[in-house]
């Protein structure tokens, strides 16, 4: 069993804590999905307001569902296609404060009303994308952004096939 102490004070708290915890749990551990599997579990209970979090991993030009928590989501979706797929195409997060209003949006749970989406790349190639969902619109802002992209660029060496 792993404990790990995290604060639910300011969200600068919140991350410091999150990125020391995601840091412990996949150093030396070189399986990308224990590593995956391991991050979405720490994120999925320490970050408030989520009903999705996890990771699309890029498998012969497109992306396929990878470990997460949450409801069962759709398997594949193409580069360029939804929030995930534009993270993709683009290189570059995608934070939507409200998804319904994404052209092309993919709605794997109808829950959702905005979303974060962050690349992941090593040694420039894309090797997958973090995606997290929130059935409140305008849930992620600047720092959110922030702290996900330290933590994609934490695990993005430990994340490969
Ligand atoms: N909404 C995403 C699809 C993945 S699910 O949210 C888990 C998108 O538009 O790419």
């Amino acid at each position: 069993m792993y404990t790990f102490d995290i604060a639910q004070g300011t969200k600068a708290d919140l991350y410091r804590d999150l990125i020391a915890a995601v840091d412990a749990i996949t150093s030396g551990e070189p399986d990308a999905v224990a590593n995956m599997a391991n991050v979405a579990a720490l994120i999925w209970e320490h970050v408030p307001g989520l009903n999705w979090a996890g990771f699309y991993r890029m498998v012969d030009s497109e992306l396929v569902l990878g470990p997460f928590q949450g409801k069962a989501a759709c398997i594949r979706i193409a580069i360029g296609k939804g929030v995930c797929g534009a993270a993709a195409a683009t290189l570059e997060t995608q934070r939507i404060e409200d998804v319904h209003a994404f052209p092309g949006h993919i709605a794997c749970d109808a829950a959702s009303q905005s979303e974060l989406v962050v690349p992941i790349l090593h040694h420039g190639k894309l090797l997958a994308v973090l995606d997290l969902d929130s059935p409140h619109l305008a849930r992620f802002d600047a720092e959110d952004q922030a702290g996900m992209e330290a933590i994609c660029a934490l695990i993005a060496p430990r994340i490969t096939p």
